[in-house]
C-alpha cells in the first residue's frame, strides 16, 4: 500500500499527503512540535519553510536555553499550552493541584496506523476499510505533571481531507482539571491578508455568509447555547482576498460536534494567524483522575485552489460518503407533505385524511405528522415527555391513521422532541428531578419548556423505551427529531459540585448516545434532524441523521440565502426544503408558486401547506413540480453542486447541479427585485465538458459546453419581483 504519511527520521519531519493536499509538521529543538505547511500537495519535501530564527524583543525563549533566536511566541505550532512563553490563546489549559495551569507538552513518540480509529461516544468521519486512510498519532507529554496528549491526524487517500483531534490523558499521579482543550490548532505564517468566512445567523435566518479580513487581535466565533446553534455554525473558511466561488485558495474547517463550540482566530504582532477550534471553554471544567482521559471532538479540514466551490465540494463529498451512515445515504429521498404550517396544532385524524388523499393524487410520497399528536398537546404549553398518542386526535389509535396513509401508497413520518419536558406532563409529575435545574432556583422556560438532563442514563433509558414503543407499533417510516430551545440552568443533580463544569459536554454525549441507540435500533427509518429549523445543522447530527431541516423560514426568497450559506459546507442530500403558502407565514411575502417550487426543488423537496386549500391551477402546478422533481431528483440530491451567483452580493442568485459524467445539468437562476430600467445580466456556467454540445430541454436550443462556460447566456428581463428560471441541459450524443 502506498504510504500516505512519511516520516523523515533524520530531520524529524512528518509529511501527510495524497494527490491533493499536503500537511507538514516537524519536531524542533526542545521537542517542540512545529507546524510547517498545509495546502496543495507536494511530492516531496525538501526542508524549506522551517521557521527562520530571529531574536525578537519581548518574545522570550525556552526555559533553560541561551538561544535568543528561538521563541514559542513566534514559532508556528501544532499545540500550545497555557503557562508557556507564548502570548497567544492556548489550545490547552490544565489546572493542577498547586493552582498552576502551566504545562509544556513536548514531543515523545509517534505511531502511524492504517485506517482511522473511531472516537468513543463521538461522531466522526469514518473509513470503510483501512486502505482508505492512514492516521498519525503524535504523543506529547508534560514532564512535570505527567499530563500527556495524543494528536491524531488522519489523511484520506482519495479525498482532499485531513481530520484532526486531540486526546488528553492524565498519566500523572494527581487529579487535574481540564479547563480547555481545542480539537486542533492551525498556525499560518506568510498569509498576512487572510479573510474569514463564517456562517452566523438567527432563528429563521440561519447560515448567513459573512466574509471579512482578519484584523489584529482575537476574533471568536462561538456558541454558548448548548447546541451548535442558529447563531454561529461550527465552521470557518480562511481565504485569500482574491478567492471567489470558482478560483483561489480556500481552507475549510468544520467541527463534528453539536454542542458549545469555539473558533478563535488570532492575528498577532507578526501578522501570523492562529486558528483554534473545539469545545467552548465557557463553563467547561473536566476532572481527570490519574489514568483518565478526555477525547476532543473531530475537526475536518480541507484545502482547495478551486475557490469556495472546490472547498464545498470536498466537504460535501466527505459528509455524504464518510460521515453520514444511514442506509438512506444514497437513496432518493421521498417527497413529503408535512402538516405543520398546514394545521399547526389544530388537527385530528379526520382533518388530516383529505390532505393525505390530495397528496396521493399529486404524486407526493410521504405524509409527515408534525407536533401535536401526543399527550394532550393542543398548543406548545404541555405534554413534552409524554410520548403516548393523543386519544382525542386519534380516537382509533395512531396505527389506524398510519394504515390509512400506507393504504394510499404513501410513507408515514412522525415528529418527536425527545430532549424536552413540559411542566404540564406526566413525566414531570413522576420525575421532577429529571430536568436540568440549579438546586433551589427556578429554571428558565423557553417556549414554555425545559431541558431533560440527558447526562443521566435513567432519563435516556426512559426515552428509548417510550419512543421505541411508538416506532414499533405504528409502522413509522420517518422521524423528525426536533429540539426547540437553547440550554440553560446547566446543572445535573447526579454530578457532584466540583464536576458541574462537565454538564454541557455530557449533555451532548448523552444526546449522541440516545441518537445512536434509537437510530441503530431502527435502521429502516429515515431520520431528519431539526432544531427549531436549523439550530443544530452540523456534521455531528449528520452522523446519526442523513437530513436536517435547515430553517423554520420557508419563505423562498429568505431561503435563497439560507440554502446558499448552508451549501458552503453541507451536501444537498442533507438539506430539506418545502413549498409553503403565500403570504408566507414567517415574512408575509408573496412569491410566485414557480419560484417557491424552484427554491424547494434545490434541496430535498416537499410541501408544508394544506393541499386541500389549493386552487385547481395550483394543484396542477404541484403535480408538475412533483413530476419534474422526480425526473431531476438524483441529479439534485447526489450531483455536484456549484454556486454561481451569491444572493449575499446582489439582487440575484444562481446555482447548478451536474452529474459525474458532465452529461446533464440543472441550472436555477433567481431574480429578487425587478427594476424599471432593467440591466442585462448573464449567467455563466461551470463544470461542463467544453468539448461537448448541450441541449436545453425546454427550448431545444443547443450550446457548446465551452460557450456556456465562457459566454453564458442572458438572464430574462422580468417585470415582476421574486422570479426563478430552471434550465435543464443534456449532452447531445
Ligand atoms: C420547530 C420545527 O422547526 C418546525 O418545523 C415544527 O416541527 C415545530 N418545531 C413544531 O413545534
Amino acid at each position: 500500500m502506498d504510504k500516505l504519511i512519511e516520516y523523515d527520521a533524520q530531520n524529524q519531519i512528518f509529511h501527510l499527503h495524497n494527490h491533493d493536499v499536503s500537511y507538514l509538521l516537524s519536531v524542533e529543538e526542545g521537542n517542540v512540535l512545529a507546524h510547517l505547511y498545509f495546502g496543495a500537495a507536494v511530492r516531496h519535501y525538501h526542508g524549506q519553510l522551517r521557521y527562520p530564527r530571529a531574536d525578537r524583543g519581548f518574545s522570550g525563549n525556552l526555559p533553560g536555553s541561551l538561544d535568543r533566536t528561538y521563541s514559542l511566541d513566534t514559532l508556528p505550532r501544532e499545540i500550545s499550552c497555557a503557562g508557556e512563553l507564548d502570548y497567544h490563546e492556548p489550545a490547552v489549559i490544565v489546572r493542577q493541584a498547586n493552582g498552576s495551569n502551566s504545562l509544556a507538552l513536548r514531543y515523545q513518540d509517534y505511531q502511524i496506523i492504517d485506517g482511522k480509529p473511531q472516537l468513543p461516544g463521538l461522531p466522526a468521519a469514518f473509513v470503510e476499510d483501512d486502505t482508505e486512510a492512514q492516521t498519525l498519532i503524535i504523543k506529547m507529554q508534560d514532564q512535570l505533571t505527567g499530563v500527556a496528549a495524543e494528536l491524531w491526524y488522519t489523511v484520506y487517500r482519495d479525498q482532499p481531507i485531513i481530520t484532526r483531534t486531540c486526546r488528553l490523558i492524565n498519566q500523572g499521579s494527581a487529579k487535574v482539571n481540564l479547563e480547555k482543550l481545542a480539537s486542533m490548532q492551525l498556525d499560518f505564517t506568510g498569509h498576512a491578508n487572510l479573510e474569514s468566512i463564517t456562517l452566523p445567523g438567527a432563528y429563521a435566518d440561519e447560515r448567513q455568509m459573512e466574509r471579512r479580513p482578519l484584523q489584529h487581535g482575537v476574533t471568536e466565533f462561538r456558541s454558548r447555547r448548548g447546541t451548535s446553534s442558529h447563531q454561529m455554525n461550527p465552521f470557518i473558511a480562511l481565504v485569500e482576498p482574491t478567492t471567489n466561488e470558482q478560483r483561489g485558495d480556500a481552507y475549510g474547517m468544520m467541527l463534528v460536534y453539536s454542542g458549545n463550540h469555539q473558533i478563535s482566530v488570532e492575528k498577532d504582532q507578526n501578522d501570523q494567524v492562529r486558528l483554534l477550534m473545539g469545545i467552548n471553554d465557557a463553563n467547561f471544567n473536566w476532572q481527570l483522575l490519574p489514568g483518565q482521559s478526555f477525547q476532543a471532538p473531530e475537526v475536518v479540514m480541507t484545502y482547495s485552489d478551486e475557490g469556495l466551490n472546490g472547498m464545498s465540494q470536498n466537504l460535501h463529498h466527505l459528509i455524504q460518503e464518510r460521515i453520514i451512515r444511514s442506509k438512506f445515504k444514497h437513496q432518493e429521498r421521498p417527497i413529503v407533505v408535512n402538516n405543520w404550517e398546514a394545521t399547526y396544532f389544530d388537527f385530528d385524524e379526520s382533518k388530516l385524511q383529505p390532505i393525505v388523499d390530495e397528496a396521493q393524487a399529486m404524486g407526493i410520497e410521504m405524509f409527515v405528522l408534525d407536533d401535536g399528536w401526543f399527550g394532550h398537546r393542543d398548543d406548545d404549553n404541555s405534554s413534552l415527555g409524554d410520548w403516548q398518542v393523543y386519544q382525542k386526535k386519534f380516537p382509533h389509535g395512531l396505527a389506524h391513521f398510519a394504515d390509512y396513509v400506507h393504504a394510499k401508497g404513501l410513507k408515514f413520518g412522525i415528529w418527536f422532541e425527545p430532549e424536552m419536558i413540559s411542566f404540564d406532563s406526566q413525566l414531570y409529575r413522576a420525575h421532577p428531578d429529571w430536568l436540568m435545574r440549579v438546586p433551589d432556583r427556578q429554571p428558565s422556560p423557553s417556549r414554555n419548556q425545559y431541558v431533560l438532563d440527558l447526562t443521566r442514563k435513567d432519563v435516556r433509558d426512559n426515552l428509548v423505551t417510550q419512543i421505541s414503543a411508538i416506532l414499533q407499533n405504528n409502522q413509522i417510516d420517518y422521524v423528525k427529531w426536533d429540539m426547540n430551545r437553547s440550554l440553560s440552568d446547566i446543572y445535573s443533580l447526579e454530578l457532584p459540585a466540583d464536576r458541574q463544569g462537565e454538564v454541557y459536554h455530557r449533555y451532548v454525549l448523552g444526546l449522541y448516545d440516545l441518537m445512536e441507540r434509537i437510530t441503530q435500533a431502527f435502521p429502516d427509518i429515515l431520520f431528519e434532524g431539526c432544531s427549531g429549523g436549523g439550530g443544530r445543522f452540523d456534521a455531528g447530527i449528520a452522523y446519526y441523521m442523513p437530513q436536517i431541516w435547515p430553517s423554520d423560514n420557508t419563505d423562498a426568497i429568505a431561503r435563497l440565502k439560507i440554502q446558499y450559506g448552508t451549501s458552503l459546507i453541507y451536501p444537498i442530500s442533507m438539506t430539506t426544503a418545502h413549498v409553503s403558502v403565500i403570504p408566507n407565514q414567517q415574512t408575509g411575502r408573496q412569491t410566485p408558486f414557480a419560484t417557491r417550487g424552484a427554491v424547494a426543488m434545490s434541496g430535498v423537496f416537499g410541501y408544508e401547506l394544506d393541499l386541500t386549500k389549493l386552487t385547481d391551477d395550483e394543484k396542477q402546478q404541484v403535480k408538475r413540480q412533483v413530476a419534474k422533481y422526480k425526473a431531476i431528483r438524483p441529479l439534485v440530491q447526489y450531483g455536484h453542486f456549484y454556486r454561481l451567483k451569491s444572493p449575499f452580493e446582489g439582487n440575484q442568485a444562481a446555482w447548478m447541479f451536474i452529474d459525474d459524467k458532465r452529461s446533464e445539468a440543472i441550472v436555477m437562476t433567481f431574480n429578487v427585485l425587478t427594476n424599471a430600467a432593467n440591466r442585462l445580466t448573464r449567467t455563466v456556467l461551470v463544470g461542463l465538458d467544453p468539448q461537448k454540445d448541450y441541449e436545453e430541454l425546454m427550448t431545444h436550443q443547443v450550446y457548446g459546453g465551452d460557450e456556456l462556460m465562457k459566454l453564458g447566456f442572458y438572464d430574462p428581463l422580468v417585470h415582476q419581483d421574486f422570479t426563478a428560471k430552471l434550465y435543464h441541459f443534456k449532452v447531445r450524443q
